[in-house]
């Protein structure tokens, strides 16, 4: 018999969408039927991200063999030719789309070659629904550590040290966020992880509770010990259900290893998690609107102050932070706050996770450290544009980000950087848009989210997205009128500075960094009712959909 194997079939939502849970049994019966001992079929998170229309994906370890497209009835091949003799099945192995060659290894595939995996490190890695997998991968360690070895503030310490700053959007500095909260005095506090994920096209929330729920679950944990919560709770959307199936087998399983409940590890810390499942209102990733939801009301924010970490849920002081932030706190606490220091840029360290999508070869989930230049990002790891076309323009930080033009392609994706050019890093979306993107529509787009997103509790917020929703709709459609931008950026600015909470004051940026860069496109839309990114003469031509109108 040669070494032993782990087969782990990606069994996340799009490869699940595509079959795999059948691929997994076929491996299951076919090792079985040929007898292999050595070898072992998982389930794993996915693998790459990236690639995953081109599921289901199958990698088999300890040698990264990556096989992608494979059925069921590819599996007794696999077995045979590669688990039992040796040499891997090539029709399926993943092929360069550039040089042609094949590539047997998911590490040496260019989508790669150039990213970090700090927070995604166990993904398609292990069995999300087996904690041994988590614990022999080096998990709850650092709840050990933290527990067993450190006191609340020097956690605190450490994490401030690390440098880590919000994943949510705001990056706000976690360890002075943790200070605050330890710092308020009060018998009974709260710890929320917000998994409400509802930026358009981001999913990497999502991705990381389905691949590694316990590095979350852990993560909460050490922040509930920082700041002396007694509870903690996970605000995730429901319509994410598998990483509501794999939390829920997740925290089970903590509580029954101990790592949960009363008296953790013989700490003399008691802690637990439940969860709520949010109804999929993107307002609800707003703080005050999150914890009225956790609290059975209307799911809508309130003014600031008090703040959550004075008064938030049921009235106590409660901390929330974001699915990535919490999943990076365990590798912290457990490399050292200077390793992870030394990942990333002068003042956002470690590492971010984009969801790269539009016009670009390689779409998909991309862990780079801070400060990596947005032309690695789109042309080393994305494989650059389709079709010949050029880069225009890349869209970052979802909904409430803005759009940075192709001739600034060395801008470093950093919480700074992207400041200084009109843009935030925000959640982690990244649009890529080429020389046919219409940026009146990206704006409308946005715009469009926002306004049926809007809860309508405050007025500039209710009624500003919905005058702005109606002139870019009415250029688009090729009826703009002169005054028109000035108008769009007059309710802009005052729905931006008047607006209570981020949804307002950030929505109105698609629309705002479009004019900054792209107002000459404005201008032929209204003055020529012409689209200039487009071959079509006339408008409307461009379908709300982005289906091309026929010539
Ligand atoms: C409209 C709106 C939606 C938001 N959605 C999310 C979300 O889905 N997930 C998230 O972590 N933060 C979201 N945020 C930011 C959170 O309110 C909060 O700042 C964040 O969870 C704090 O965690 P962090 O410090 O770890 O980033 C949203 C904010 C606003 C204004």
């Amino acid at each position: 018999m040669g070494e032993a194997y782990t087969v782990f079939v990606c069994a996340e939502t799009p490869c699940l969408s595509m079959g795999s849970e059948d691929v997994y049994r076929a491996f299951e019966a076919e090792v079985k039927r040929q007898g292999l001992s050595n070898v072992a079929v998982e389930i794993s998170g996915c693998h790459g991200h990236g690639l995953c229309n081109h599921g289901p994906s199958v990698v088999v370890e300890p040698e990264g063999i990556f096989y992608l497209g494979v059925r069921p009835e590819d599996v007794p091949e696999i077995v045979s030719a590669h688990l039992r003799d040796g040499r891997p099945v090539e029709r399926l192995l993943y092929r360069d789309p550039k040089s042609g060659r094949l590539i047997a290894r998911y590490h040496d595939v260019d989508f790669y070659r150039k990213q970090c995996r700090v927070i995604l490190r166990n993904c398609g890695r292990i069995n999300p629904e087996k904690i041994d997998h988590y614990i022999a991968a080096g998990g709850y360690r650092a709840l050990a550590k933290a527990l067993l070895k450190m006191t609340p503030e020097q956690v605190i310490e450490e994490i401030k040290r690390s440098g880590l700053r919000g994943r949510g959007g705001a990056g706000f500095p976690t360890g002075r966020k943790w200070e605050f909260a330890r710092n308020v005095c009060s018998p009974e506090k709260f710890i929320i992880c917000n998994a409400d994920e509802g930026d358009p096209g981001a999913f990497m929330d999502r991705s990381v509770l389905e691949a590694d729920p316990h590095a979350v679950i852990e993560g909460l944990t050490i922040g509930g010990y920082a700041i002396g919560a007694t509870t903690g709770f996970i605000y995730v959307r429901a319509e994410y259900p598998l990483a509501v199936k794999r939390l829920r087998i997740a925290l089970d399983q903590a509580r029954a290893k101990g790592f949960l409940g009363k008296n953790i590890l013989g700490s003399g810390f008691t802690f637990d998690i439940y969860l709520k499942e949010g109804a999929g209102a993107f307002v609800c990733g707003e703080e005050t609107a999150l914890i009225a939801s956790i609290e059975s009301q209307r799911g809508m924010p309130r003014p600031r102050p008090p703040y959550p970490a004075q008064a938030g849920l049921a009235g106590k002081p409660t901390t929330i932070n974001n699915v990535k932030t919490l999943a990076s706190v365990p590798i912290i606490i457990d490399r050292g706050a200077a390793w992870f220091a030394g990942i990333g840029s002068e003042k956002s360290k470690g590492t971010t996770v984009l969801a790269l999508s539009g016009k670009i070869v390689n779409a998909g989930l991309v862990e780079v450290p801070m400060g990596t230049s947005l032309s690695t990002i789109i042309y080393d790891i994305g494989g650059g544009i389709p079709d010949g076309k050029r880069l225009k323009a890349v869209q970052t930080g979802g909904p409430s980000g803005g759009c940075i033009p192709a001739r600034i392609p060395d801008t470093p994706v950093d919480f700074e950087s992207l400041a200084m050019v009109g843009s935030i890093m925000g959640s982690g979306g990244m649009v890529v848009m080429d020389e046919e993107t219409c940026m009146v529509e990206v704006a409308r787009y946005f715009l469009s989210f926002t306004q049926a997103e809007s809860c309508g509790k405050c007025v500039p917020c209710r009624l500003g997205t919905k005058q702005m929703l109606e002139i870019l709709t009415r250029i688009t459609e090729g009826k703009g009128q002169e005054g028109d931008v000035e108008t769009l950026l007059k309710i802009a600015r005052t729905v931006k500075e008047t607006s209570l909470c981020g949804l307002g004051q950030t929505c109105p940026n698609p629309v705002l960094s479009t004019i900054h860069y792209f107002r000459d496109e404005y201008e032929a839309h209204i003055k020529e009712k012409r689209c200039p990114a487009s071959n079509w003469e006339r408008l409307p031509l461009k379908s709300r959909r982005g289906v091309r109108a026929p010539r």
